[in-house]
């Protein structure tokens, strides 16, 4: 018989304000700021951000109206909140657990329009093609952020998703809070869960089709348990654990 360790539940403490530059820079503030420093499940969640970032760089947009919510873990939590985090590199698998958990939150919801979710590894959620949301993982100082921006009613670009297109025929969206609520609840699932590899695999935007990944010519073969992207080239089968990947014919809607 093997037994595993009992995994810590995660609660979370959410923690609202109106503007901020950005919900990953406030958590880390805050982690710094305090004597005693935040506990592992600290939500920060804004209105609005000022200066809200993007992977590799880029801005996010953030007018009033979307979610722009960040997580908190510390790292020396990691590998107790769940199997999904047990195991070598955890940080690379939080990006696509909390893509999954987006992935559940978007098709979760009754009366919605049956439209497909995908996952763009390692962070982007596309709805029908376009992108939905964006996940931002940063590690620093012994802590984990994990940041959601989605779009809610309006679409900062005219070529992104917005959960509102899941209810073409009614007024009565789910509430930021509510949608807010369902991605918690589905990454704290998410972390109790073996399937990781075979879920975000069942989900992989253009799985084998073409892409680059910086520059160089790949395949999508599927993801490993590790989180990695396989990825067949000229070289043979590759595990890629960072960078870009890029669809030369456009089949994205945004950076
Ligand atoms: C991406 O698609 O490049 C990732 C976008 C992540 C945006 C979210 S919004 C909440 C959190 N705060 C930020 O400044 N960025 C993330």
């Amino acid at each position: 018989m093997t037994t595993t360790p009992a995994a810590r539940t995660l609660n979370f403490w959410i923690r609202h304000v109106q503007s901020t530059d950005s919900t990953q820079d406030h958590l880390f503030r805050m982690a710094r700021a305090i004597s005693s420093p935040p506990p592992t499940g600290t939500v920060v969640v804004a209105d609005r951000q000022t200066r809200g970032r993007g992977r590799e760089g880029r801005s996010w947009l953030s007018p009033a109206g979307g979610l722009y919510a960040s997580i908190l873990v510390h790292e020396h939590d990691l590998h107790a909140l769940g199997p999904a985090l047990s195991g070598p590199a955890p940080l690379l698998r939080l990006p696509l657990l909390a893509g999954l958990a987006v992935a559940d939150m978007a098709s979760g919801w009754e009366g919605a329009a049956p439209l497909p979710v995908a996952i763009k590894w390692p962070n982007d959620v596309f709805l029908d093609g376009r992108k939905l949301a964006g996940i931002l993982c940063e590690a620093k100082e012994g802590r984990a952020v994990i940041g959601f921006g989605v779009n809610l009613v309006d679409a900062p670009l005219p070529t992104a998703a917005t959960l509102a297109e899941l209810f073409p025929h009614t007024a009565a969206r789910p509430a930021r809070d509510a949608v807010l609520e369902r991605i918690l609840a589905a990454f704290a699932a998410r972390l109790a869960r073996t399937d990781m590899a075979a879920e975000v695999d069942a989900r992989l935007w253009q799985k084998g089709g073409r892409a680059l990944h910086n520059g160089t010519e790949i395949v999508l073969q599927g993801v490993a348990e590790s989180g990695a992207l396989l990825a067949q080239t000229e070289r043979g089968l590759l595990e890629i654990i960072s960078g870009e990947i890029t669809f030369p014919d456009g089949k994205e809607s945004q950076p």
